[in-house]
């Protein structure tokens, strides 16, 4: 490509520097125009063609598909920008489902799960998703966001402890902040730092509640939380599991039960909360779970079911249909597809030297470092025709910037060796390029 059409520069190093991170406090009476420095410096980023963020579809999200940034640009290629695990967004029983419930309830919801937003599928819904947990009481919610947050204010009051690993999602991070200030974090996955707070815990109060947080498939990392290990010291210690499997459920385990079925934990789990919007092809969120007590609390308590409105009768229509081809042989079928395009990418990422973080999962982590040649490589990737997301401090650790490339089904084999192809070029010229401009190793 001639250097006047390339959609990046190195002109400006400031481009290259920061993070949100800095300008999360800003100071002064005008709550609006004391954020002038962060607008300058994502302009700042947008100038220079390095700031993978905020991008919008200009085309469905399926395997191809074309992005433009907030400066206009448009990068076409292979997606593994989008989440769609089984690539059911687009799935004709899917879309049929969603023009029949237009047509039967027409598109919106009218009101919230506590004023007759549900409707007749939602309770059919319901009932499916716990046959599939095994867990006889389910909640739907407008988004998984929503599931997260509500279920966590809805269960925790300020004397009670919330005790989460240190990468849970930002929704069940915010979630425990606004219901208690006596929130612990923990190592990632360290069962034993878990046990240590609980027992600290528990050791000096024995009336509190203490909710244990964990995810199925951490997104950032593609590894698994502990789940049968942290039910039984749950058990053992009066705690409460609260497990998210917003990336794994219907993407992967037994019949598409994520990592609570592969871990044999279905029907154990206190709370299992999840995501429509990875492996459903919709918004929306769930939470099941074997108290009906706790279920009419979180109508009750937790905001986000009783004061949103509830989930769209095409959601619901779309999320029915999704699951009922989660459950079959097709499903099956796509997770064997699916799992084959993740190996073959990481097994191809491997040969051109790069170890891929985690365990095989639809997320796909390409580790880059630092953060000057992760901004670098995704603009060069984009210009290779592939689009991925770019994961930076503070969404992971600083220095640990990665590509979070989200696999699909329908990604074919020629798609995921262009992607392999590009990730290992792009990655290289962006070192050879920095270290010709000496901003390799600026921070
Ligand atoms: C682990 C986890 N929980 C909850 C959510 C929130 O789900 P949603 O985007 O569907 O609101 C996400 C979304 O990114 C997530 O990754």
């Amino acid at each position: 490509m001639a250097e006047s059409a390339r959609s990046w520069h190195l002109d400006d190093p400031g481009a290259f520097l920061g993070s949100v991170a800095q300008f999360a406090r800003p100071r002064g009476p005008d709550l609006l125009t004391r954020n002038e420095p962060i607008l300058a410096w994502v302009e700042q980023r947008l100038a220079a063609g390095v700031f993978p963020y905020a991008r919008a579809l200009m085309e469905s999200p399926a395997a191809r598909t074309t992005l433009r940034d907030g400066a206009g640009r448009e990068a076409t290629g292979v997606n593994f920008a989008s989440q769609d695990y089984l690539s059911l967004s687009r799935h004709p029983a899917v879309t049929e489902a969603a023009t029949r419930a237009a047509h039967d309830f027409g598109v919106h919801s009218a009101g919230s799960g506590m004023l007759s937003g549900n409707t007749r599928m939602s309770l059919r819904l319901q009932e499916e998703l716990g046959d599939l947990l095994q867990a006889p009481e389910v909640m739907l919610f407008p988004t998984g966001w929503a599931a997260a947050f509500g279920t966590i204010i809805g269960l925790v009051r300020p004397y009670d402890h919330v005790v989460m690993d240190n990468l849970a999602h930002a929704s069940l991070q915010q979630g425990a902040a606004s219901a208690t200030p006596q929130v612990h974090r923990h190592a990632h996955l360290d069962v034993a730092a878990a046990r240590e707070i609980v027992s600290g815990i528990r050791a000096e109060d024995a009336r509190c509640g203490i909710l244990v947080v964990t995810e199925g498939l951490f997104s950032m990392d593609s590894d698994v939380g502990r789940i049968l290990e942290l039910q039984e010291m749950c058990r053992e210690l009066s705690a409460t599991l609260l497990v998210d499997v917003a990336h794994d459920l219907g993407a992967s385990g037994p019949g598409g039960t994520g990592e609570v079925g592969a871990q044999g934990a279905l029907g154990q789990v206190d709370l299992v909360m999840g995501a429509f919007s990875k492996t459903f092809a919709s918004n929306g969120g769930f939470l099941a779970l074997h108290s009906p007590a706790a279920r009419v609390a979180i109508s009750g308590y937790g905001g986000s079911w009783t004061f949103s409105n509830a989930l769209s009768p095409l959601q619901t229509a779309v999320v029915s249909e999704a699951l009922r081809i989660v459950r079959s042989d097709e499903g099956e079928a796509l997770r064997v597809r699916l799992l084959e395009r993740i190996t073959r990418l990481r097994a191809l990422l491997a040969d051109g030297g790069i170890s891929c973080l985690g365990q095989p999962s639809a997320i796909v982590p390409v580790p880059l470092g630092s953060e000057v040649v992760a901004r670098l490589a995704s603009a060069l990737l984009a210009e290779r025709g592939v689009l991925a997301n770019l994961a930076e401090f503070p969404a992971v650790a600083s220095g640990t910037a990665r590509f979070r490339m989200q696999v699909m089904a329908d990604h074919s084999e020629a798609d995921i060796d262009e992607a392999a192809r590009a990730v290992v070029d792009a990655i290289s010229e962006a070192n050879t390029r920095l270290s010709a401009a000496g901003l390799l190793g600026v921070a």
